[in-house]
Parts: structure tokens; C-alpha cells; sequence
């Protein structure tokens, strides 16, 4: 540990003191979703089970509720549900990564774990910040314990990048396949298209580019923190992606979240499907995936949502902001790519309602409701009076009553999507946090929200409803 990240852990410390003792920090804290102690948090990074124990790491700015220098925060969990947060990690404290610690994952093997990630660095001066002015570094840092880290080695800088990309490179995924290292690194071309580097390596340090895909026609300008993993037969690589326009994308959110199937392979020719949403509500981005020791493909996203202004976050009173969503198995059934909240959640609830046709609970914060036999695509819902889930001209709507960035909405107004019919819906509430789940998690939306109260009334004629509240 350097001077300057010596000093870095007192402060975060402090600020952390400081700020949880401003406004009322707990009012509207998830009971099972990973939040930040104070501060500011996006993107899921390093996520793993090692030695049995769940570690997540994630974009951390503690200095300032609404975004500014990315540390590396870190909790850790037993069961994916109760996380404790373990202090500040990696610190922005060397010169190629002096302006952030970006995104990266964890690869975990032979008594240890290599984190890789970014290192932002943004150059004093006039630059545009795309094609020059910025360095994104590749970074490696090494741990026995996941608690402890080794010194960080550089690995490679914006020159082992191809020529005709922009600065804009960033966020290594690696996984081995067959002996080999792959890592997969997001990417900007300065023709303004957005596409995924393929790296591999025989020892996991020296690194040679050997694929680079993209869509045939442009797809966005920028894709952010990929991912790739295979499973029951289908490679999916995942995408964040930016610059998405036309009517295709017009009412849905400012940047995207989804996957690609591969066919073919990343590391010679491929070629890609059809982009399909992760997610089609408020709050979705950057998801990481990761696989547990029991083999399941486990998805985390950041419930939030970058440069949108129009919603906001009444945390930020409370001086903290953003969450995690649910840890999500992904699987595959009948072809398609579903999710559905870990297993571990089973185990957290208790039954509280059982109905036919109709419910109406009141006053319950945290709890799971599942509406299955849906007759005729009939559904409504209301959640807190403020929050309406609907099926409605063929489309399943999630929206807000009144869209006043005081109000439970902080700003948010209307998401939806085509389909074609309803079979089932998994509404997940966590004071904060709403994740519903249709068709078995074929389609899911997500958002945050902030009651005043907690009704949940139901409508789905003939339909079986099941309420459990999920306790610690
Ligand atoms: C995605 C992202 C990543 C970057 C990180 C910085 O939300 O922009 O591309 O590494 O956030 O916090």
C-alpha cells in the first residue's frame, strides 16, 4: 500500500462515518440487494465464489452521491442475499489508473484470484476524451485471500489496442477455455461503431488481440462491459451497449443492456444474432456474470442507469444511491435464455396470502408475489398506489401514476414490451427495489422506487396468486 492509498482508506472510512449518520439512511436501504454504505455505486466487478464465499466487487465513488473518482468497493455473502460490506479495495492510486478504477471481473484458480480491470486515466488539456486526451489502461492484480492484494501489474496500454480504435477500451472479462485465457474488452472505433476485442493468452499476462466482432450492420457506438459465457449449448455474449437510435429504441432507456447469441466461434469467425434485452425496465446496466461453485450461471446488473437525468434517486438525501439488482440464474428452457432470482431466496419466505382472481395486501415491504395461470392475458397490478404493472394492446407495461422526481417514481414514466401472451408473472419488491419477472423471466423489468406506502392489489381473473414476505 502506497502513501497516497494509505490515506485514501482513512478518508473513505471517514466519509463513510460522516455520511451514514446524514438524512435517514436506512429508509429506503434494500434488505437483499447489495448497496453501497454511503456514496455513490454502479457496476458489478469481480464477482466470484471462492473458497466458498460470495465476493462482490463494484464501481465505488464514496467522495460524492452523485458519481465522481471510481475506487473498488467490496462486500461479501454467504448465500448471495445477505451482503457485508468489507471497506474500500482498490484505490485509484497509481499513474495508469489515477483517474479510476474501472470495471473488470475475477478469475479464480489454483489458490488464488486475478482481478482484471481498467485504469482511467483523462490527460490534462484540450482533448475531445475519445480519440485522444484519455488512456485505458489493462490492469492485473493478484489475491490469495480476496481480501488482500498484490502489487497491480500493467498489462497493456492503448498502443496493443488496433490502430483504429478510439481511447474508449474497457472493462476485460476473462475466462479459460481448454487450457487457453480469453479476455473480451469493450470497444469504441473511431469510426463510431461499437464492437468487443478478443484477446488471448497462454499465461494469463502477455495478451495478443485475436478476434474483433461486432454486428453486420453498426450496432451503437460504444459497447461497455462485455461478457460471454456459454451455456446449455447457446454462446451469449453480453453488451452494454451506447448509441442505440430509431424508432426501434425510441420510450426504452438511454443505453441498453442485452445479449447476443454467437454462432460460430469468438476467437476465429463468429457471427451474431439478434440483440435481445436483459432487461426492459428503468433500472438495468452492466450486468456481470459469474459461475458458482455448484455450476450455475449467476448474472448481477446495477440497478441504475448512467447520464439520465430525468430520473432521480431519493436516496441521495440519505447520502447514498444505487444498488445492485437480485443475483439472477440464467437458463435455458425451450430454447430461450430465462433468469430467475437465485435459489437461496426459497428459503426466505414465508407464506402470506393465497388467492383466486384477486389480492390486496397492505403494508409490506419486502416480499415476493407470484401470479401463475393467467386466463386471457388479464392482469393488473398495483404496487404502493404509485406503480402500475399491466397487460394491456398486446404489450406488458410497467409504469408510474405520477412521474414528479419527488414523488415514488423520481422521474421515471413508462417502459414497455410486445407480448404475446402472459402465462405468468414473479413480482419482487425490496423497499426500494421492484424486479418482475414474466413468463418465467423470458422478459424482466426492473426499477427503483420510493413509496410512501406499501399496498400490493392484484387483478388477474381466475388466475393463482401465491404472497410470501421475505425474511432475514
Ligand atoms: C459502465 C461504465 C464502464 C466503466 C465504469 C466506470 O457503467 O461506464 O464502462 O468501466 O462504468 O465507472
Amino acid at each position: 500500500m502506497n502513501a497516497l492509498s494509505k490515506d485514501l482508506t482513512k478518508l473513505v472510512k471517514m466519509i463513510e462515518k460522516i455520511e451514514s449518520r446524514s438524512g435517514e439512511p436506512d429508509r429506503f436501504r434494500p434488505r437483499f440487494h447489495l448497496a453501497p454504505p454511503a456514496g455513490w455505486l454502479n457496476d458489478p466487478n469481480g464477482l466470484c465464489q471462492y473458497q466458498g464465499l460470495y465476493h462482490a466487487f463494484f464501481q465505488y465513488s464514496p467522495f460524492d452521491v452523485e458519481g465522481g473518482l471510481k475506487l473498488w468497493g467490496h462486500s461479501t455473502s454467504r448465500d448471495m442475499l445477505h451482503w457485508e460490506y468489507q471497506g474500500a479495495a482498490l484505490y485509484p492510486d497509481q499513474p495508469f489508473d489515477c483517474h479510476g478504477v474501472y470495471s473488470g471481473c475475477a478469475l479464480t484458480e489454483d489458490g488464488r484470484i486475478s482481478f482484471y480491470y481498467t485504469g482511467n486515466v483523462k490527460l490534462d488539456g484540450d482533448f475531445d476524451y475519445v480519440t485522444e486526451g484519455r488512456e485505458a489502461n489493462t490492469i492485473l492484480v493478484e489475491s490469495g485471500d480476496g481480501f488482500r492484494f498484490g502489487r497491480k501489474q500493467l498489462l497493456m496500454t492503448n498502443e496493443d489496442y488496433p490502430e483504429d480504435v478510439t481511447k474508449h477500451v474497457r472493462d476485460p472479462k476473462v475466462w479459460k477455455e481448454n487450457g487457453i485465457y480469453y479476455m473480451i474488452q469493450g470497444a469504441r472505433r473511431k469510426d463510431d461503431v461499437g464492437e468487443a476485442l478478443l484477446f488471448a493468452s497462454s499465461d494469463r499476462i502477455h495478451w495478443l488481440l485475436k478476434n474483433r466482432i461486432t454486428t453486420k450492420e453498426p450496432f451503437g457506438f460504444m459497447w461497455e462491459c462485455p461478457d460471454y459465457f456459454e451455456i446449455d449449448g447457446k454462446k451469449v455474449l453480453s453488451a452494454s451497449v451506447q448509441g442505440l437510435e430509431g424508432e426501434k429504441w425510441k420510450d426504452k432507456n438511454v443505453y441498453q443492456s442485452g445479449y447476443f447469441e454467437v454462432k460460430g466461434n469468438v476467437a476465429e469467425q463468429c457471427t451474431l444474432s439478434e440483440y435481445v434485452l436483459w432487461d426492459y425496465g428503468f433500472d438495468y446496466y452492466a450486468p456481470q456474470s459469474f459461475e458458482t461453485e455448484d455450476g450455475r450461471r449467476v448474472q448481477i446488473g446495477w440497478m441504475g442507469m448512467p447520464d439520465c437525468p430525468e430520473h432521480t434517486n431519493r436516496t441521495i438525501e440519505d447520502g447514498w444511491q444505487h444498488c445492485f439488482t437480485i443475483p439472477r440464474e440464467i437458463y435455458v428452457k425451450d430454447g430461450r435464455v430465462l433468469q430467475r432470482p437465485v435459489r437461496e431466496l426459497e428459503e426466505r419466505k414465508r407464506i402470506l396470502a393465497e388467492a383466486t382472481g384477486g389480492l390486496y395486501v397492505e403494508e409490506e415491504p419486502v416480499y415476493e408475489a407470484r401470479i401463475a395461470e393467467i386466463k386471457e392475458n388479464q392482469f393488473h397490478a398495483v404496487l404502493g398506489e404509485e406503480l402500475i404493472l399491466e397487460y394491456r394492446d398486446s404489450r406488458f407495461e410497467m409504469r408510474f401514476i405520477n412521474p414528479s422526481k419527488d414523488n415514488a417514481s423520481g422521474g421515471r414514466t413508462l417502459r414497455y414490451q410486445e407480448i404475446e401472451t402472459l402465462n405468468n408473472v414473479t413480482i419482487l419488491t425490496d423497499v426500494s427495489t421492484c424486479e418482475v419477472f414474466v413468463n418465467d423471466g423470458e422478459y424482466v423489468f426492473s426499477t427503483r422506487f420510493y413509496p410512501e406506502n406499501y399496498g400490493l392489489q392484484i387483478q388477474a381473473d381466475e388466475a393463482k396468486i401465491k404472497m410470501w414476505e421475505l425474511v432475514s
